[in-house]
């Protein structure tokens, strides 16, 4: 008996060791995502002179949109499809919302973490976060 119990542990075990790597949508994030973005809005955001203090600078400062164009933050030429296949198990949408919210948990390669803040969520509503998403899939 005791025996039959450990050996179901075990595959309990096994089998969540082998899920993939599917990252879980957190009820903030889902939030987000089960909005409809408006990407013209999105895009007027992209270029908004700063997000209510001057530690929250336009992501246009960081960010061109020109291939190859490296200021502080990568190019977002692209970044749509990109988005997609960065993270293995991870979809546009939710790398793009990772990346706006929290830019430090992956960074990019050849540039450094901590540039770009991570407080950009406190100054933007969940619509603004969703819009600025829509936009950037626009970026292909
Ligand atoms: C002070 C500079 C700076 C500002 C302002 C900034 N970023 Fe970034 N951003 C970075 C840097 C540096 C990286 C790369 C390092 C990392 O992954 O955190 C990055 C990474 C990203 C990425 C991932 C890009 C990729 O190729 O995978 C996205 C998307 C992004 N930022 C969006 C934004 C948006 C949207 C805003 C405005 C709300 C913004 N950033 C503001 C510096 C900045």
């Amino acid at each position: 008996m005791r025996l039959r119990i450990l050996f179901l542990l075990l595959i309990c075990m096994i089998v969540v060791g082998c899920e993939p790597a599917v990252a879980e949508r957190s009820p903030e994030m889902a939030a987000v995502l089960d909005l409809a973005g408006d990407a013209a809005n999105g895009e007027a955001l992209f270029n908004k002179d700063s997000h209510g203090s001057a530690l929250l600078p336009s992501c246009v400062l960081c960010h061109s949109l020109e291939e190859g164009t490296r200021l502080a933050g990568p190019s977002l030429a692209g970044v749509s499809g990109r988005a997609a296949t960065t993270i293995e198990g991870e979809s546009a949408e939710v790398y793009l919302y990772n990346s706006i919210i929290d830019p430090n948990t992956y960074i990019v390669d050849s540039f450094n973490g901590g540039v770009m803040s991570g407080q950009y969520a406190d100054a933007l509503t969940d619509q603004e976060i969703a819009d600025l998403i829509a936009y950037l899939q626009t970026l292909k």
